[in-house]
Order: structure tokens, then sequence, then C-alpha cells
């Protein structure tokens, strides 16, 4: 059968979706080129905000015209949404056959059969999934490895560690094997994912490690050995663990890059409190300052909630100074959504939308502003990048990114490649990328 899976939500979801339809094709199945080219149709969400519900909800009502052209048509929910919502699912949507939550993924092949003659919903956690989700698809250039799954932290805020239960590591072995198969398969760059990667390999304890050790840092030694590797970059590390272990080995692994993506959530002292973030804001400026003085051309990237309940004109400003302070050469700003469940839900959502979109809108712009500055000082200077390939809005050019993580576009040359390190002369600078030459 013909399988097209569209994916919500996180990068963990977009690796999900990959072991997925690797596990699918070698069972014998085919790649969809569209919805309506398939016979199974994963739809695999994301519960982290109430919009990302809406949007799924909203496709899979659609399709169910899809459903009537072709009754054969297998229609499933898998992920995050599917874990939280359960069977409700298959009452809300009668066209939907399966509902498999994210401890089930690995036994995608069953269900699809399992769901052909009976309509089934399956949320049970397992252990497996962290053994069962290896498989990858041929060839990328850049490839993703979940190094942990799931989430013990219980920010008040946040679903994730409800839907995607305990966190849990996987073998060191198991993760440095699996990197060198997709080394030798073509992949230059790797991705480490998880909720907190910097919890890997603690056992599960929310307490950082203590000075001088860090089972992350020694997994980053391993794979900065493997030959024919360029990159290493990973997602999301809790601030607070960033020890000086932690800190030295991305300092001395030359294939780690030097662009950290490091969540904030607010600036302010009692909004962290109150999400169950543990760190100050002066705890958050220490970590960035020991960053920086082991790696100095270190970049930043964040998270930040914008009117979570009770953030008031002060707490805001201080999101907004410490933003500004860090310098961060990119941010997520996501508006406060209530997330039944979650601690925080029995706040009152306090901040009327206006004035969290008017939040939204300020720090955007601050964002703005400081990167057309960055990337205005890289003129004139000679970047490495990655050759990612064709540039995806002007096919006459070529692109790539430098390691600390800014896009820069370039005529090609007859010997570009994906997947080459090349050095460029950057010549100007756009709103968001830079533009440059490549260099022999
Ligand atoms: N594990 C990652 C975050 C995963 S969720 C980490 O801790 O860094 C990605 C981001 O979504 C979070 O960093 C947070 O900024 C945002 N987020 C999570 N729950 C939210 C909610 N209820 N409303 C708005 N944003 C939320
Ligand atoms: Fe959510 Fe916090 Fe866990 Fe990140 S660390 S997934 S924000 S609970
Ligand atoms: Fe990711 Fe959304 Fe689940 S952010 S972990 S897909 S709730």
């Amino acid at each position: 059968m013909r399988v097209y899976i569209k994916t919500y939500g996180c990068q963990m979801n977009e690796r999900d979706s990959e072991a997925m339809m690797a596990k699918l094709l070698a069972a014998g199945h085919t790649k969809a080129t569209s919805e309506e080219d398939a016979d199974i149709l994963i739809f695999n969400t994301c519960s982290v905000r109430d919009a990302a519900e809406r949007k799924a909800k909203g496709k899979i009502s659609h399709i169910r015209k899809l459903k009537q052209r072709n009754p054969n048509l297998v229609i499933g929910i898998a992920g995050c949404m599917a874990q939280r919502l359960g069977e409700k699912l298959l009452d809300e949507l009668p066209h939907v056959d399966f509902v498999v939550g994210t401890g089930q993924l690995h036994r995608m092949p069953e269900i699809v059969m399992e769901a052909s003659s009976k309509r089934m919903a399956e949320t049970l956690e397992s252990k497996d999934v962290l053994t069962g989700m290896g498989e990858h698809l041929p060839g990328g250039v850049f490839g993703q490895i979940a190094i942990t799954r799931g989430c013990n932290r219980f920010c008040s805020y946040c679903i994730v560690p409800y839907v995607r239960g305990r966190e849990i590591s996987r073998d060191r072995e198991d993760i440095v094997r699996e990197a060198k198969e997709m080394v030798d398969a073509g992949t230059r760059e790797i991705l480490l994912l998880g909720q907190n990667v910097a919890a890997y390999g603690l056992g599960g304890d929310i307490r950082p490690p203590r000075p001088g050790y860090s089972p992350f840092a020694d997994l980053l030694e391993d794979l900065d050995s493997i030959d024919g590797l360029e990159r290493i970059r990973f997602t999301s590390p809790y601030v607070t663990y960033f020890n000086d272990r932690l800190v030295e080995a991305i300092s001395k692994c030359s294939k780690v890059c030097h662009c950290i993506h490091l969540p904030l959530q607010s600036g302010s002292d009692r909004v962290l409190r109150e999400m169950n973030r543990q760190y100050t804001a002066d705890i958050y400026r220490e970590h960035v300052a020991a960053i920086r003085r082991a790696i100095p051309d270190v970049t930043f990237s964040t998270d930040v909630i914008v009117g979570f309940p009770g953030e008031t004109d002060e707490d805001f400003a201080m999101t907004r100074d410490l933003m500004n302070e860090i310098g961060y050469s990119q941010s997520y700003i996501f508006k406060y959504s209530p997330r039944p469940g979650a601690k925080s839900a029995a706040l009152e959502d306090s901040v009327p939308e206006e004035l969290k979109e008017q939040r939204n809108q300020i720090l955007l712009g601050d964002l703005a502003e400081r990167v057309a500055g960055m990337l205005s000082s890289m003129v004139g200077d000679t970047v490495e990048v990655l050759v990612e390939g064709v540039s995806a809005r002007n096919a006459e050019r070529w692109s790539g990114r430098t390691g600390t993580g800014y896009m820069v576009h370039f005529l090609p040359d007859g010997d570009v490649a994906p997947g080459q390190i090349r050095h460029i002369k950057v010549t100007r600078a756009g709103a968001v990328s830079l533009f440059g030459e490549l260099l022999k």
C-alpha cells in the first residue's frame, strides 16, 4: 500500500515520522507522492498549543472527502494529540480508522494491518518504543537521532511530559552505531534530539549533574570521533545542565556547532518560578557567560512564552531586556496557551489575546533589528558552510549554513555538491540571511 505521513509539531515528531515511514517501507509498503495518492494516510500530531491541535483536527476533518471517494483508504492519527485524546478522536472523527499514541509508534506496520479490518485506539506507554525507532530513510546529508524520549521536568505550562511519558535515554553504543551507519550512507550533519538532551544518561533524575560529570558530553565526544561526519547539533538543552564538563566538551569537539538553542521562557524570576523553571534570570546569565568564555564565537537561539498567567508589563519588560542583553541570533516566541492537564491550566489565562500579540510583535521587532545588525557586521568575512543544495527561493543560487547557524546563498561553481564544506566570502546581508561568493 502507498503511505503518506503528514507531520505537525517539533523535530522529535519529524524524526518519529521518518522512523515510521522507514518501518512501513521495510514491511513492503511504498511512499505515496501526495495525500490523494495514498492508501494509508497518517497524521503525526502535536499538542503543545491549542492552535496545533485545532490545525490538525481541521485538516483531518477535511480529509473525509478522500475517504468517501476511496472507502479502502486507511486514516490514522499518531503522536502527541493521539496520546492525549485517544479514543475520543475516534468518536469525534468517524472516518478515522486508528489512533496511536507516542508509546506505540514502533508497532506501526502491525497497527496499519489491524486497523484495515477494525477501528482501534492504542495509547499505552511502552519502553520498546526506545529501541524500536532506530530506522532511517536512506541517504540524506542532514540526519536526526533521538537520544532521549519523554520528559520529567513538568514545566507548569507544558503538556509534553503527559503525552511523551517519562524520560528515558538510549544506549550510547546504539546511538554511535546508528550515527556511523548514517554517515556511511552519506549523512554529514547529525542533529541530536530530546526534550532535554543534556539530561542524557542521568537516569531520569531531574537534578543537573554534579561538576565534572556529563554523560551527554561523553556522547558528544564519541560522535565527534566519527570519520566523515562534519557537524553535530543538538536541541534542546536545559540551561542549568551546562556544567564545566559539558562546556569544555563542546569547545573541544571540532564537529559540535557553536550555535546553542537555550530556551529562556521568561526573564522574570517570579514568572520563571510559576513556570517551575529551575533557574533565575541571573543563573541563566551566568551559564551564558561561562559558555561564551569557553566558546567566543558561540551564537544562541531561544524559546520564550509571552502572556503566561499573571505576566505584568514589568515581567514582560524583564524578558525583553534580557533577550536584548543576551543578543539571540534567533528566537521562537509563543503566545501562552493553557493546556488541560498541565498545572498552569488551573491559573486564570489573564493576559488578553491582543496583549499577547502586542508583546509577541515587540519581541519579533527587536529580533529583526538585531539579526539585521549581526548579518551586516559579517559582510567582508570569510565563512565556512555545509552546502545544502539549490536555494528554495531562487533556483540559480545554492545555499549552505554556517556552524553558527546563518544561512548563506551563493552562485554555484562546477564542483559544488550537497554535503561539501566550502568557504564563502560574504558580500551582502539580507534581512534573514547572507549572500556571498564561493571561494576555491
Ligand atoms: N523541551 C523543550 C521544549 C519543547 S516545547 C525545552 O524545554 O526546551 C517547545 C516550546 O514550546 C517551549 O520551549 C515553550 O516555549 C513552548 N510551549 C510549551 N508549552 C506551551 C504552552 N502551553 N503555551 C505556549 N507555548 C508553549
Ligand atoms: Fe516541556 Fe519543560 Fe519538558 Fe521542555 S523541559 S518538554 S518545556 S516540561
Ligand atoms: Fe513535539 Fe508537539 Fe509533541 S512540540 S513533543 S510534537 S506536543
